[in-house]
C-alpha cells in the first residue's frame, strides 16, 4: 500500500496516528536544523518535518529531495506549534520517521504553486506540470462537478446520452472545416463535425425523443478568449416539442446547475429579451445585463440643427455614463482614439457633460443650446454628473459600437462583477442575415432552423426585405455578455427544409450532395423536434469567474491552434502523404 491518506486530508483529530503519504515535493525548507517539506497531491499539502535530532539517514535523505520529486513518507501525525489557518491542513504536521524516494525530478522549469513565476508559454510547454497547479485542478474540478450535475439533470429527464462519429461530413454551422483524409478512399476526406447537428437530428427522426451527448465539436475559425478550435458543447434535442418546451427544460438545467455548483438561485422564470430588443439597447445579441448603461437612439433629437455630422446619417445613439461628467478633456481625447481603432471602428465620438454645478458642456454646443443639450440628455436617462456619449453611422452597426464601448466603460468602472450571474434568453431572432459582400442570404443559426409559424407567407416571398423579415423560432442562453448556448425548433418538413436552401442559394444539386441523407431522412415521418447544444467550455469558465476558457480544458490550443506541448499540428513523412495521395504545396 502507497498511502494511509491523502495530502489534503489530516486533520487535528488524527494527532498520534502514524500515516503513510506519497506526493509531490512541493518545496523543501531548512530551519535551525529541522527540515519543512511540503507534500502535495490532488488532494492538498501536508507539512512534513525531519527533527535535528532524526537519525542520520533520514536529515540526509531529506537534504538531497528537489523540488517534484515522488516521495513516501511515514511519521507520527503531530500538532503544529505554529498553525497555518490557510490551510486545510494548517494544524498539524507529520514527524517523519522515514522517507522513500519513489521517483526523482528535474527541477521544474517554473514553481508549480497557487501562483507561478512561469510565462503563458513555457506553462503551456509543460502543461501536465502546470496542471499539478491549484488554480488548474481547481478548474479541472469544477469541470467535473459540473459535467456530472447535468448528466444527472438530464438522466432524471428521460434523456439518453447517446455518441455520434466524428468522421463525418461538412455540417452546417458556418466555419471552416478540419478534414482527415481518407487512406481507403484515395482522394476523399472526411469533415471532423462542428456540431452533430444533422446526426441528432437524425436521431429524433429514429424516435429517440430526447437525445443528449457532451460531445467535442471542431471548428477551423480564429480563436479568442472564449474560442477553441476544438470545444466540448452539452448537445441536446427532442422530439413533439415547442420553444417554450425547450426553453423550460433547459432554463431548468441551468437553475439546477447554478443551485448544485454554485449554490446560486437564478430567477424564475428567466427574462426574455428578443434580439431586435437587445441589439437597439445594448448594441450586441449577448447583452450583459447586470449593469444599465443602455443604448438610447436621439437620431430624431439631434437632426435638423446644422450638424451635418448627425444631419447626414440614419441613426445616432448615446448611453450615459455615471459620474463620468468630471472626466478630462485628456481622458475624452484617449477615449475618442480608442473608438476610432479597428475593432471598434467608430469614425468619431461627441460628448454631453452635464456638470455638477448644473451646467453643460459639449463637442457639439456650437449647434445646441444648453436647454437643448439637458433635453438629449435627458432622452439618454442621464442625471447630474453624468456623462453622455454619442456616437452616429449606419443603425446596426453603430448599435454595435456603442455596444462595445458599454461594455468597455463598464469593465472600467467595475460594473462586470464575474460573481454576479445575470442569465436571459435572446429570443426572436431573425431567420436571415444578408451578407452585401456575397450578395446573398446565410442562416443566422443554421439551415435547420425552423421560421416562425406566423411568418410562413413572409418565407415565401420573393422580395428581400420581406425575407429579412423573417423571425426564427431560435434563442441564445445569455451569461454575463457571453453567449453560452443557443438552439432552436427545427425544419421537420421537407418541402420547407427545401425552400430554406433555395433562400440561401444552396442549388438542388448542392443540397442533395450535402445534405441529401437528411431531406431524405424528412421523408420518413421525422417529428416535429427542437434543441440547443451549450459551450460546455465557456459554461464551467463563467462558474469559475472567468470568460478565457483555455484554463478549464486539461490540454487547450494556444492562438495559433498550436498544442505546443506535443507540438502538434506538424507535418508527416513522404510515405505517409503518398499513402493519402496528397502532396504539399508549402514551400520549405
Ligand atoms: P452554436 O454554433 O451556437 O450552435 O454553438 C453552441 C455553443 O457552443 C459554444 N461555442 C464554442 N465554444 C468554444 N469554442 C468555440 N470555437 C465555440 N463555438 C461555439 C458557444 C455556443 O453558444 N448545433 C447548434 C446548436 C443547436 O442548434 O442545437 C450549434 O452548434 O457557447
Amino acid at each position: 500500500m502507497y498511502r494511509t491518506h491523502t495530502c489534503g486530508e489530516l486533520r487535528i483529530a488524527d494527532a498520534g496516528k502514524t500515516v503513510t503519504l506519497a506526493g509531490w515535493v512541493q518545496k523543501s525548507r531548512k530551519l535551525g536544523g529541522m527540515t519543512f517539506i511540503d507534500l502535495r497531491d490532488r488532494y492538498g499539502i501536508t507539512q512534513l518535518v525531519v527533527e535535528a535530532d532524526a537519525p542520520q539517514e533520514l536529515v540526509d535523505i531529506a537534504a538531497s529531495l528537489g523540488r517534484e520529486f515522488v516521495i513516501q513518507a511515514t511519521g507520527k501525525v503531530v500538532e503544529r506549534q505554529s498553525k497555518n489557518p490557510k490551510m486545510d491542513t494548517g494544524e498539524i504536521e507529520i514527524a517523519l520517521e522515514g522517507i522513500n524516494i519513489l521517483n526523482k525530478s528535474l527541477t521544474p522549469p517554473f514553481t508549480i504553486e497557487e501562483q507561478s513565476d512561469g510565462g503563458e508559454d513555457i506553462r503551456a510547454k509543460y502543461r501536465y506540470l502546470d496542471l499539478r497547479r491549484g488554480p488548474l485542478k481547481r478548474a479541472l474540478e469544477l469541470r467535473h462537478h459540473i459535467a456530472h450535475e447535468c448528466r444527472n439533470y438530464l438522466d432524471a429527464n428521460g434523456f439518453l446520452e447517446i455518441e455520434t462519429p466524428y468522421l463525418i461530413k461538412s455540417t452546417p454551422e458556418g466555419a471552416r472545416d478540419f478534414v482527415v483524409p481518407s487512406r481507403m478512399n484515395p482522394g476523399e476526406f472526411y469533415a471532423l463535425p462542428q456540431s452533430p447537428q444533422t446526426f441528432k437530428q437524425l436521431l429524433m427522426v429514429a424516435g429517440y425523443d430526447r437525445y443528449f451527448q457532451i460531445v467535442r465539436c471542431f471548428r477551423d475559425e480564429d480563436l479568442r478568449a472564449d474560442r477553441q478550435p476544438e470545444f466540448t458543447q452539452i448537445d441536446c434535442e427532442m422530439s413533439f416539442v415547442e420553444q417554450e418546451d425547450v426553453l423550460n427544460m433547459f432554463e431548468g438545467m441551468m437553475r439546477h446547475l447554478f443551485k448544485k455548483v454554485l449554490g446560486v438561485d437564478i430567477p424564475n422564470p428567466l427574462p426574455r429579451m428578443s434580439w431586435y430588443d437587445a441589439m437597439d439597447r445594448y448594441g450586441s445579441d449577448k447583452p450583459d445585463v447586470r449593469f444599465g448603461m443602455t443604448i438610447h437612439e436621439i437620431t430624431a433629437d439631434v437632426q435638423g440643427h446644422g450638424f451635418s455630422v448627425f444631419d447626414s446619417v440614419p441613426y445616432v445613439g448615446a448611453i450615459a455614463v455615471e459620474g463620468a461628467a468630471e472626466w478630462s478633456r485628456k481622458d475624452l481625447d484617449a477615449l475618442t482614439e480608442w473608438v476610432k481603432r479597428p475593432q471598434v471602428g467608430a469614425k468619431g465620438l461627441v460628448y454631453i457633460k452635464l456638470n455638477a454645478d448644473g451646467s453643460v458642456k459639449s463637442s457639439i454646443d456650437k449647434f445646441y443650446t444648453p436647454e437643448q443639450l439637458k433635453d438629449i440628455a435627458a432622452k439618454v436617462e442621464a442625471k447630474t454628473g453624468d456623462l453622455v456619449l454619442v456616437l452616429c453611422g449606419p443603425k446596426r452597426k453603430t448599435q454595435t459600437q456603442l455596444g462595445v464601448l458599454r461594455l468597455e466603460l463598464a469593465g472600467r468602472q467595475g460594473l462586470r462583477d464575474p460573481k454576479v450571474f445575470a442569465p436571459l434568453w435572446i429570443v426572436d431572432f431573425p431567420l436571415l442575415e444578408w451578407s452585401e459582400e456575397d450578395g446573398r442570404f446565410y442562416a443566422m443559426h443554421h439551415p435547420f432552423t425552423a421560421p416562425k409559424p406566423e411568418h410562413m407567407d413572409l418565407f415565401y416571398s420573393d422580395k428581400k426585405e420581406d425575407l429579412e423579415r423573417v423571425c426564427a423560432n431560435a434563442y441564445d442562453f445569455v451569461l454575463n455578455g457571453n453567449e453560452l448556448g443557443g438552439g432552436s425548433i427545427r425544419i421537420h418538413n421537407a418541402d420547407v427544409q427545401e425552400r430554406m436552401f433555395q433562400v440561401l442559394g444552396i442549388g438542388k444539386e448542392e443540397a442533395e450532395y450535402k445534405f441529401g441523407f437528411i431531406i431524405n431522412a424528412f421523408k420518413f415521418g421525422a417529428p416535429p423536434h427542437g434543441g440547443l447544444a451549450f459551450g460546455f467550455d465557456r459554461l464551467c469558465a463563467l462558474f469559475g469567474g472567468q470568460e478565457t476558457i483555455r484554463d478549464y480544458i486539461a490540454f487547450p490550443k494556444n492562438n495559433q491552434g498550436r498544442d505546443v506541448m506535443i507540438d502538434s499540428p506538424s507535418k508527416i513523412d513522404q510515405i505517409q502523404m503518398d499513402e493519402l495521395c496528397l502532396a504539399s504545396t508549402v514551400k520549405e
